[in-house]
């Protein structure tokens, strides 16, 4: 056998070989679902669960009892090098609480190297190539600067805002107060990105150092998207237009942290200032199917939008 045959099959080898991958942020919005289709197409791997308190992520996998769960924790330093050990593919993302690059993210990323992780697929932001206050930014570029081979996913607006953040005030007051003005925004099904994720992951050598932009395949306001809701509930939802300021003052009162506040208004204020977001084919590309619309997004998750309808009558 001639030298390059020899290492054709040692690289068809190693990308074919069993990866053990490690999950951060698994018990969240995005880390469930990377979990859940990496599951169900991916027999192989070993998939393990980086959770800060073992005891109640086991909760969160209800389906999954044998999942492998290691402790891990951005916020300290010695829970990565355990954590780290004999991973090949890391499934990073920053929790919106975490915004101190350098505090976290580089010391986090050294002992991922140390480890010998060379591949690393990071969970960022659409539009993150324009604006380089946005964490994200700085944190893709820490990942090339070290050298790791790196997948960037970058989804629009999560659908499943709809469902966490902004549902409290949706179930209280059939309302939704932000300073988005009439801007649009392009909507993404989380469940979407879970399944495109585990496809990158598994085929990590295929689609290595490049950014995926994940959309839906509509654009939309606020309006635009308390009037779906209505139609499909069969309930008045409305969107109140906000100036940025009171609307950071609204969300501290309410107890909300300053960092989280800052992100929250900027999220949905600076798109009033941008060009309206691209719609991307790369999620078709990859999974050869279409993504979720909003109308069959607000039709599964109905119940939960209108929860306190149901539990009155
Ligand atoms: N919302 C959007 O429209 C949107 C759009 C594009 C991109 N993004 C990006 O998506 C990311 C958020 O993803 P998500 O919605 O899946 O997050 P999420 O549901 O808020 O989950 C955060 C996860 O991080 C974990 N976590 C928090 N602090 C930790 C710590 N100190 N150590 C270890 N784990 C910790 C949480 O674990 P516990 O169970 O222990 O709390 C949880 O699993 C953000 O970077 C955001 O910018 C969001």
């Amino acid at each position: 056998m001639s030298s390059l045959e020899i290492k054709f099959r040692k690289t068809k080898l190693d990308s074919e070989k069993m990866k053990r991958i490690l999950i951060t942020g698994a018990t969240g919005n995005v880390g469930t679902e990377v979990i859940y289709y990496l599951k169900e197409r991916d027999n192989e791997s070993e998939i393990i669960a980086a959770v800060r308190n073992i005891d109640s992520a086991k909760k969160s996998f209800p389906n999954f009892p044998n999942l492998l769960l290691k402790r891990f924790d951005f916020e300290d330093e010695n829970s990565f090098n355990t954590a780290f050990k004999n991973i090949d593919v890391l499934f990073l993302l920053r929790p919106p609480h975490i915004s101190q690059v350098d505090k976290f993210f580089k010391p986090l990323l050294a002992s991922a190297k140390e480890n010998g992780i060379e591949k690393v697929i990071f969970l960022s932001v659409q539009g993150v190539e324009k604006s380089k206050v946005i964490p994200h930014h700085k944190i893709e570029q820490l990942i090339i600067q070290m050298g790791f081979n790196y997948i960037f996913v970058r989804p629009s607006y999560f659908m499943q805002n709809l469902t966490t953040t902004l549902l409290p005030e949706i179930l209280k007051n059939k309302t939704i107060t932000l300073p988005a003005g009439k801007a649009k925004f392009n909507w993404i099904d989380i469940k979407n990105i879970g399944e495109v994720a585990a496809i990158l992951i598994k085929s990590f050598e295929k689609y290595q150092n490049k950014a995926y932009e994940i959309t839906g395949t509509e654009n939309k306001s606020f309006k635009e998207v308390t009037e779906l809701m209505s139609k499909i509930a069969g309930i008045k939802f409305s969107f109140k237009p906000i100036n940025p300021i009171s609307f950071y003052f609204k969300k501290r009162k309410e107890g909300v942290l300053k960092g989280f506040a800052v992100v929250m208004t900027i999220l949905h204020f600076l798109p009033r200032l941008q060009k309206e977001p691209r719609i991307s084919d790369d999620f078709s590309v990859i999974t050869g199917k279409k993504t979720t619309t909003l109308k069959e997004f607000i039709e599964r998750e109905k119940e939960k939008i209108t929860k306190h309808k149901l539990q009155q009558t």
